[in-house]
C-alpha cells in the first residue's frame, strides 16, 4: 500500500534494503522496536540526535510540567519567555571555545544556518559592506534542506532538479585525505593545498564580496569526514586575513560527541557563529538555535534600533516547552559528564570497528569520539568503488537491520553516531554485530565478483 506521506526513498540496488517496520516505541538505552515488536540497537540515535537514549524521564517531566504552566508565548517584539531566557544563559556559558553574546532560537539546524545568511548579510549591510555576501562552504558538507541550507550543503543531490545551489554560494574542497590527498602528500600538506585552494577562490572572488565560511567540524552526513591534521588551524588563518565570518555549523558535533563539549573545543575553532539543533533536546522536541558573537550581535542590535526592528523570527522560535526540555538536556551532559562518558566509551567503539578496516572490501573506516564511518571500496582505493548497482552498503546495511541493529546507509558508506550515553555492553553488541554483517556482506562482494568475472 502507498504510504500517505511523502519519505526519502533511496535507489533500487540488486539487493534492496529491506524497508523498516514503523518505529514505534524506544526502550531503556541505545533500543528501539519496530512495530512488530524486532529490537534493534540503534546505532544513529535516530538521526545523530537522540543523544540521550529514547526514554530519558527528566525530559518528558521537564516537558510535561512547562506543558502545565505555560506550553506557548513567542519571542517577537521583545516578548519572551523565561525558559527561552534560561536556555540562551546557559548555552553561552556552556560554550566556551571563545566568547558569544546571544542565543537566537529556531525549530531546526536548517532553519539555524538559514538564519546565519539572514543575520551574516544584515550585520554586512549594518555595516556599510553590501557587496560582501557570498558565502563559501564545502563539499560533501551537509547544512540542511532548506532552500538556503541545502544551498550551502556540498551534496549534489541537495542541488539535483531543485535549482540549486543559490547563486551566492561557492563550494571549496572537502577535507577527505583518503579520498583527495596526492601521492605522497601529509595531511598537513593536504591541509596547507586545501587551505592555498581556498585562498584563491577567496582572491578570484574578490575578498570584499565574501561574507563567511561555513564548516561542520567533523562532516556528518557527507559521509563522515573528519578534518586532516591543521586543517582548521590553516583554514582559521585564511578566513580571518580576508575579514570573512566562520560559522561553526556543531548541530551534530554539539554537546558530546567528539568527547569535548563542542567540536569547537576539539579543532580549537573560534568562531563567530555557531549553529546547533539535535542534542539541544535529545531531538524529544524540535529546537535549534544559533550563537552569536558579542560583535556581531551588537552591530545588529543598534541596526534593528534604527529600523525599528529586526524582522526575522518564527512563531516557534524559543517555544517554552522545548526550551523546557533543552535546559535539562544541558544540565544533565553537565550533571553526567557526558564528554567524558564519551571519552571513556568511545576508544572500544572506535577500535572496535577500526580493527575490520584490513577487510578486502573495507576502504576506509574513519571517526572519532561517537562518530563513525565506513566506506566500502574495491583495492583500498578511493578510485575503485563497487559498482553502483551492486549496492554494498545496502547489502551490509540490511545485514546489519536483520541482526537487529540500524546503521545509516548512503551509497557505500556507512554511518554511526551512537547515543552518547551508549554503554560498555552495547558497544560490544555493536561491534559483534557489525562483524557478522561484514563478514556476510565479505561473501556476497566475492560472489558477485566471480559472477561478474
Ligand atoms: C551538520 C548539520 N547541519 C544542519 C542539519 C540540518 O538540521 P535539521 O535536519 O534539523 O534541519 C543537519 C542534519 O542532519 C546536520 O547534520
Amino acid at each position: 500500500m502507498p504510504m500517505a506521506l511523502f519519505n526519502t526513498k533511496g535507489v533500487n540496488y540488486i539487493y534492496q534494503m529491506p524497508s523498516l517496520p514503523y518505529i514505534n516505541k524506544y526502550m531503556q538505552g541505545s533500543y528501539v522496536y519496530d512495530i512488530d515488536g524486532k529490537k534493534y540497537l540503534d546505532s544513529l540515535a535516530g538521526l545523530w540526535c537522540t543523544a540521550l537514549g529514547g526514554n530519558e524521564a527528566r525530559l518528558v517531566k521537564a516537558a510535561t510540567e512547562q506543558f502545565n504552566k505555560l506550553p506557548f508565548y513567542h519571542s517577537f517584539w521583545n516578548r519572551t519567555t523565561k525558559p527561552s531566557l534560561d536556555l540562551a544563559k546557559d548555552m553561552l556559558s556552556m560554550f566556551t571555545a571563545r566568547e558569544m553574546g546571544k542565543v537566537f532560537f529556531t525549530n531546526s539546524g536548517s532553519e539555524a544556518n538559514d538564519s546565519q545568511v539572514k543575520l551574516v548579510w544584515y550585520y554586512n549591510n549594518a555595516l556599510g559592506k553590501p557587496q560582501k555576501k557570498k558565502f563559501i562552504a564545502r563539499s560533501k558538507s551537509y547544512h540542511g534542506s532548506t532552500l538556503i541550507s541545502a544551498s550551502l550543503s556540498g551534496l549534489p543531490a541537495l542541488h539535483q532538479k531543485f535549482d540549486l545551489p543559490a547563486p551566492f554560494v561557492l563550494h571549496t574542497d572537502c577535507p577527505h585525505y583518503w579520498r583527495f590527498h596526492l601521492p605522497g602528500e601529509t595531511e598537513e600538506e593536504f591541509a596547507t593545498r586545501l587551505a592555498n585552494n581556498l585562498e584563491n577562490l577567496i582572491l578570484k572572488e574578490g575578498p570584499e564580496t565574501i561574507a563567511a565560511f561555513i564548516a561542520e567540524p567533523v562532516m556528518g552526513a557527507g559521509g563522515v569526514i573528519p578534518p586532516p591534521k591543521t586543517y582548521f588551524e590553516k583554514i582559521q588563518a585564511i578566513v580571518k586575513k580576508y575579514d570573512i565570518l566562520f560559522i561553526a555549523d556543531e548541530v551534530i558535533t554539539a554537546f558530546g560527541r567528539l568527547g569535548t563539549m563542542f567540536g569547537c573545543d576539539m579543532y580549537n575553532i573560534k568562531p563567530d557563529l555557531v549553529s546547533v539543533a539535535k542534542a539541544l533536546s535529545s531531538a524529544y522536541v524540535p529546537i535549534g538555535a544559533t550563537l552569536v558573537s558579542p560583535e556581531i550581535s551588537e552591530v545588529i542590535h543598534s541596526q534593528s534600533n534604527k529600523l525599528g526592528s529586526f524582522a526575522h523570527g518564527f512563531t516557534y522560535s524559543g517555544h517554552p516547552v522545548a526550551c523546557a526540555v533543552a535546559i535539562e538536556a544541558l544540565k544533565i551532559y553537565r550533571e553526567r559528564n557526558i564528554p567524558d562518558h564519551v571519552k571513556q566509551i568511545s576508544p572500544r567503539f572506535q577500535d572496535g570497528i577500526k580493527a575490520f578496516a584490513g577487510s578486502p572490501i573495507v576502504g576506509e573506516i574513519r571517526g572519532l569520539g561517537f562518530i563513525l564511518g565506513t566506506e566500502f571500496a574495491d583495492n583500498k582505493s578511493p578510485n575503485d568503488p563497487f559498482p553502483a548497482e551492486w549496492g554494498v552498503g545496502t547489502i551490509f546495511g540490511a545485514e546489519c537491520q536483520k541482526r537487529g541493529m540500524l546503521v545509516r546507509v548512503a551509497g557505500d558508506n556507512i554511518m554511526m553516531s551512537p547515543p552518547l550515553t551508549m554503554t560498555s555492553d552495547e558497544v560490544e553488541e555493536l561491534v559483534s554485530i557489525y562483524s557478522e554483517a561484514l563478514k556476510t556482506t565479505e561473501e556476497k562482494v566475492a560472489e558477485l565478483k566471480s559472477k561478474n568475472n
